[in-house]
């Protein structure tokens, strides 16, 4: 097939696990026989070094005639003054906006040979295989602001509909995978979060009836995350218990570094990118971990481009890889030998099977 992709590497380590990922990409594209082009294009601080704005109108435009969008990182010291004008996460959040990419699939799986690279006991992480659903383009970070030099206000705004495409997106998720959904609230306090229980409750007894529902408090979830992070399969919440709730699980699989995201909307077209950050304190080393970044392009290519094979190809690579101890800095004690980011795809690719 030929596809088009949309390359934002943004800023800090983005570009070095970005560029790690398409070696992966391109090497995959090539044993399965597909073309891929691959348009780069500036987003973030480095958009607002060059553009004044870090979401170009020719960035988005691109982003929308594109079939997917991958994505490395966004952000650092250079342009987070509180007094900054424009940040690089508004180029961020207005993407996710513009490209109506609502529901944020964050997988937590739990390799067996890193169960000890884990700050939590390795018989709490084995076997965990977990999907965060986080809605992505409403709630507080989405609401009118104010500030003044006293006081400052956020609202955290959500609609009923907004709640049922989430739930629904989580339930046939949770369909397809163990049947069990954990819809994440603060229905004791917030008002938002009782509609959201509401409707949750509704949509999945009605269109859902083979899937189990339990509702948490989002700061008992917090707990029961590493209490017992086996018992959960789907886990679906609003926008910033979902910030939170996924780096605290992230800890689980060993590092924030191995983590991939896919952000989808109604139609095929998605963002994909690692759940960490810019990482400005190691950027420009070489040494970023890129596995987040390759498993974010196995989930491009399985959501946007519709080809499992090739999906599962890049997964098991990296799986393989990381089986027979590829490790970046972030998975080694302090000052142990490790992978550079580019050795890491190289072993990913070396680990890819044969054209078929
Ligand atoms: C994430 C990030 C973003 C978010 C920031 C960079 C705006 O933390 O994707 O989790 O909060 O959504
Ligand atoms: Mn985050």
């Amino acid at each position: 097939m030929r596809a088009r992709i949309a390359v934002l590497a943004g800023d800090g380590i983005g570009p070095e696990v970005t560029a790690a990922a398409l070696h992966c990409l391109r090497a995959v594209a090539g044993r399965f026989g597909h073309e891929l082009e691959l348009e780069e294009l500036p987003f973030g601080g480095a958009a607002i070094d060059a553009h004044g704005d870090p979401l170009p109108a020719a960035t988005l435009a691109a982003c929308r005639a594109a079939d997917a969008v991958l994505l490395g990182a966004i952000g650092g010291p250079k342009w987070s003054a509180p007094d900054a004008p424009v940040r690089p996460e508004a180029g961020l959040l207005r993407l996710r906006r513009e490209l109506g990419v609502y529901a944020n699939l964050r997988p937590v799986k739990v390799h067996a040979a890193l169960a000890s690279a884990s700050t939590l006991k390795a018989e709490v992480v084995e076997g965990v295989d977990l999907v965060f659903v986080r809605e992505l383009t409403g709630g507080i970070y989405f609401g009118d602001k104010t500030r003044d030099a006293v006081r400052a206000t956020d609202l955290c705004v959500y609609t009923a509909a907004e709640i049922e495409r989430i739930v629904r997106a989580a339930a046939r998720l949770a369909r397809a995978r163990r049947r069990r959904l954990t819809s994440i609230d603060k229905a004791n306090v917030l008002e938002t979060s009782r509609l959201w229980r509401a409707v949750c409750q509704r949509v999945v007894e009605r269109e859902f009836p083979d899937v189990t529902l339990e509702h948490s408090l989002v700061d008992a979830a917090a707990m029961h995350l590493i209490r017992r992070p086996r018992d959960f399969d789907v886990l679906v919440t609003e926008n910033m218990f979902g910030d939170i709730l996924t780096d605290e699980a992230s800890m689980l699989a060993g590092s924030l570094g191995l983590l991939p995201s896919a952000s989808l909307g109604d139609g095929r077209r998605g963002v994909y990118e690692p759940i960490h950050g810019s990482a400005p304190d190691i950027a420009g080393r070489g040494i970023a971990n890129p596995f987040g970044a390759i498993y974010s392009v196995a989930l491009l290519l399985k959501h946007s481009l519709g080809l499992a094979a090739e999906a599962a190809a890049l997964e098991r690579a990296a799986d393989t890889a990381l089986s027979q101890g590829a490790r970046t800095a972030d998975l080694v004690p302090a000052g142990a030998r490790h992978l550079s980011t580019r050795a890491a795809a190289e072993a990913v690719v070396s680990s890819l099977p044969p054209r078929p």
